[in-house]
């Protein structure tokens, strides 16, 4: 039995194998010998949000409205803003907008972690109560983790930990109450350190990566279960997500080819997750396993993890079954509301939704130089390597998109939104919903190069690892590695012009 089908598989093989040798023939004939030319230059790159590009380019933060955006959208986008900006306080309070903070959280507002719209500072080496860089906790992925003993596969394994839940957050609130033996203690403290990896150009000059080690200390709900592993995120870019959000969701799923049956050595997937609000199974788009399928879902999330602020979406506080004292700090805060006949959630729908607006509209920047011969150059490269096969250049969103600003407009933000297997070295070996271990969603290129000027720090890749773009680059590896492998083999000059370009668009 067994035989046959190893058999039947290997045909399958040769038969997909000489289809391959087929399709490449065919390919090298068509393009004359050329493959992967880059398009003609079109007009629209110079814009890449469509009418949401911000008017001028600004170097000193990302947070701007989209040009397209005016009156009362403009005046919301701003008031957004300041529950985004704005620390929010424990409650009991006077501030009974802006509390609610905790019990346990990692920080006090959205843009501690995304400063400018952007990344915020990338935590110390050695021991730290981390901000931006968050450690979140998940089933570890046993298909690529040889430390996974057999048996674990029959014993029931929650997905999230026992003790912790499925984030870290460092920190607690001051909060003093007569009932309470004590405050919610943070939950650990990050232990980073980095090891050098030496890498060779062709061109035989050098370079080196960084590859950072994490481990929890001062853990103070004991140790993590067993089936629980660390994966360690950095803040993202958040400029541009409503458009993100406005892309259809056919142009997405006619890029997934999970089992590649096209051949070209990449085989996009879509994360298949629950829509909270719908209750229906969507895809995922937003966070960097694209665990949320809408920016509202995302936003929420963060409010109940990041900042311990419940909401429609997120009614409950992320204390697990072991948190005591989270728990009765979390119910005598509640009680001291019903008092003040706060509404149910620590934020109101209305606060809520004038914060999904300001990160709707919030505009992505122009491109910078991108006519440059340098720049041309880079271009031609991006598409010669393969760049472009996960990180797709552009789309029209979807004209019925009800935000009308965002809809029918021609972006460039060279990104396919799906994941990809990046290989052991960018590894967190965990799964969430049906990204596994290997697997990152491709990030938007859009606006990255304009990080040094923005947040005087240029950090890149899920977990910030990355000082540089050509650093990002080396660091791909898995579906990627033969455009990774093809970097290597530019002459520095050409390496350059690559780098000049990701930088300009
Ligand atoms: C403690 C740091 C921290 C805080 C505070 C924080 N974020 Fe984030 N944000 C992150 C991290 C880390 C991710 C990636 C999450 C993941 O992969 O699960 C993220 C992801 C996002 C994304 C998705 C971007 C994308 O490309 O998918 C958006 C939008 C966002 N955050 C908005 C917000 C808003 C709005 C707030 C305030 C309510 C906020 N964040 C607060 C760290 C933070
Ligand atoms: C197989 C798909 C794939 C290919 C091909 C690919 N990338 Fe990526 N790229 C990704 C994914 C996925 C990530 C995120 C990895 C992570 O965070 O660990 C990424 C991250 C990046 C980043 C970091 C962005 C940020 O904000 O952190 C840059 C820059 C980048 N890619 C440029 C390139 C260039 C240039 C090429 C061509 C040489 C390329 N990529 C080829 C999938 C791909």
């Amino acid at each position: 039995m067994i035989k046959i089908n190893l058999v039947f598989y290997q045909t399958i093989t040769t038969v997909k194998e000489s289809a391959k040798y087929l399709m490449l023939l065919f390919a090298v004939f068509a393009s004359g010998c050329s493959e992967n030319k880059a398009p003609a230059f079109q007009q629209s790159e110079l814009s890449p949000g469509g009418t949401m590009t911000v008017k001028r380019l600004q170097r000193q933060s990302y947070i701007h409205p989209g040009a397209a955006v005016k009156g009362m959208q403009k005046l919301n986008f701003w008031t957004g803003f300041s529950f985004f900006r704005d620390p929010w306080v424990a409650s009991p309070s006077s501030t009974k907008s802006r509390d609610g903070l905790g019990p346990l959280f990692n920080t006090r507002s959205c843009i501690s972690c995304h400063d400018a719209g952007s990344r915020g500072p990338m935590a110390k080496v050695g021991e730290s109560m981390p901000s931006s860089l968050v450690i979140k906790l998940g089933l570890r992925d046993k298909s690529n983790d040889i430390n996974y003993q057999e048996t674990d596969l029959t014993k029931s394994l929650t997905l999230v930990d026992p003790n912790y839940g499925d984030q870290i957050q460092p920190r607690g609130i001051l909060f003093r109450h007569p009932k309470l033996a004590h405050a919610p203690k943070g939950e650990a403290l990050l232990k980073l350190s980095y090891q050098t990896i030496d890498g060779l150009y062709a061109d035989g000059s050098s370079y080196q990566l960084s590859q950072p080690k994490y481990q929890l200390t001062k853990m103070a709900y004991g140790d993590l279960a067993d089936h629980i592993g660390l994966t360690p995120r950095f803040a993202p870019n958040i400029f541009g997500a409503g458009l993100l959000d406005a892309i259809h969701v056919d142009d997405l799923l006619a890029q997934e080819d999970v089992d590649d049956n096209n051949q070209d050595g990449i085989s996009a997937k879509y994360n298949r997750v629950m829509n909270i609000a719908t209750g229906t199974l969507d895809i995922g788009r937003f966070s960097l396993k694209a665990k949320h399928p809408t920016l509202a879902q995302q936003i929420a999330a963060a409010f109940r993890n990041d900042i311990g602020i419940t909401s429609r979406l997120f009614p409950t506080e992320s204390c697990t079954e072991q948190q005591i004292i989270c728990q009765q700090t979390a119910r005598l805060g509640e009680s001291s509301n019903e008092h003040s006949h706060q509404a149910a959630f620590e934020i109101s729908d209305k606060l809520f939704n004038l914060v999904v607006s300001f990160n709707q509209l919030l505009g992505v920047p122009p491109a910078r130089n991108l006519t440059t011969e340098k720049v041309s150059k880079g271009r031609e490269h991006f598409y010669q390597l393969g760049c472009q096969q996960c990180h797709t250049p552009s789309y029209r969103t979807d004209k019925n998109y009800p935000v009308e600003v965002l809809a029918d407009q021609l972006i460039w933000p060279y990104s396919d939104l799906a994941l990809h297997d990046m290989g052991e070295m960018l590894a967190d070996n965990v799964k969430e919903d049906d990204a596994n271990g290997q697997e990152w969603r491709t990030p938007p290129l859009w606006g990255i190069g304009l990080q040094k000027s923005t947040t005087k720090q240029q950090r890149f890749l899920h977990d910030g690892r990355a000082n540089s773009i050509s650093e990002a680059i080396l660091w791909h590896g898995g579906e990627a590695a033969v455009a990774q492998k093809k970097f290597t083999q530019l002459t520095a000059n050409q390496r350059q012009e690559l780098v000049e370009f990701v930088r300009a668009i």
